[in-house]
């Protein structure tokens, strides 16, 4: 799908691979209307965009339902269509699946999960009728499980899943489905991170250090919509290559995953 001329809806857009992804979409010529919770971040960010002025902010909290209704309503009763909305928006968590409290398991899948579906079927009859694309940012973890990630894993998992029905349900309509899965991309995803007990992890992993750039994992979508992809795997090393080694040799990479907290 040609980006050019296209109104992208990017939630998640106040940083890391939504900031970069609203960046190079803007770029190829596309209206934005960023989203996230924090909304001097978007005001920043839309303010060096080429033509600001074509762009709008619309902030929302991914966790709430409520939030998600009352930001998008007002938009679509302006009139104002949407061609592809980009799911990035969310958050990781960071501790074993015997530690971890249940509210920040239900944190996450309320951001990674509910808020997805959530915005996704409130937007879809336009998206639908524009014969449209929704993205997803979902992740490596979403393919396979490895140690200290179970609510995400779980989170991406079922996001994954949900997109893969509507594709099956939606794609005679003409609406397309695609499904990012990155593995580590250099962004504030680990700082945000959620504890044990739902407090930030604050820091930046060694792994994600060690990841691709938001700058290059942004271009890597822009090509993968640009060329109608339904599921691309985006990175570098043993977190790209997990999905494939899991389809061809399961056992070993759940001995690795055993052997190897590679978070
Ligand atoms: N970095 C990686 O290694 C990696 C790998 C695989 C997948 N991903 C996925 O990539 C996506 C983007 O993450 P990132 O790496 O760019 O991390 P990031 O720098 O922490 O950015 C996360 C974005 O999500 C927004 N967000 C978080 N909670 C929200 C909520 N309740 N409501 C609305 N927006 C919310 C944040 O904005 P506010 O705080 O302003 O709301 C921010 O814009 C996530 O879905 C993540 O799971 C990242």
């Amino acid at each position: 799908m040609l980006i050019q001329g296209k109104t992208v809806w990017i939630t998640g857009a106040s940083s890391g691979i939504g900031e970069a992804l609203a960046k190079e979409l803007a770029i190829l010529g596309a209206t934005l209307i960023l989203s996230a919770r924090s909304a001097d971040k978007l005001e920043q960010l839309r303010s060096v965009l080429p033509h600001p002025e074509r762009h709008r902010i619309v902030p929302l909290d991914l966790a709430s339902c409520d939030s998600i209704r009352a930001a998008v309503t007002p938009v679509l009763e302006q009139g104002i269509s949407v061609d592809i909305l980009v799911n990035n928006g969310g958050i990781s968590q960071r501790g074993l699946a015997r530690n971890t409290c249940i509210e920040v398991q239900r944190e996450v899948m309320e951001v990674n999960y509910f808020g997805i579906i959530c915005l996704t079927q409130l937007l879809l009859p336009a998206i639908v009728q524009n014969k449209g694309m929704v993205v997803t940012v979902a992740s490596v973890a979403g393919k396979v499980g490895g140690q200290s990630m179970a609510g995400y894993a779980a989170s991406k998992h079922a996001i994954i899943g949900y997109m893969d029905c509507l594709r099956a349900e939606e794609s005679q309509n003409g609406l397309k489905v695609l499904t990012i899965c990155p593995g580590f991309v250099q962004t504030q995803i680990s700082v945000n991170a959620r504890t044990d007990d739902g407090q930030p992890y604050g820091r930046m992993a060694g792994s994600i250090a060690g990841g691709i750039t938001a700058h290059d994992c942004a271009c890597g979508i822009c090509n993968a919509i640009e060329k109608d992809k339904r599921e691309v795997v985006i990175g570098k090393g043993l977190s790209a290559l997990a999905p494939t080694i899991k389809r061809i040799w399961p056992g070993l990479l759940m001995t690795i995953a055993a052997r190897k907290n590679i978070r």
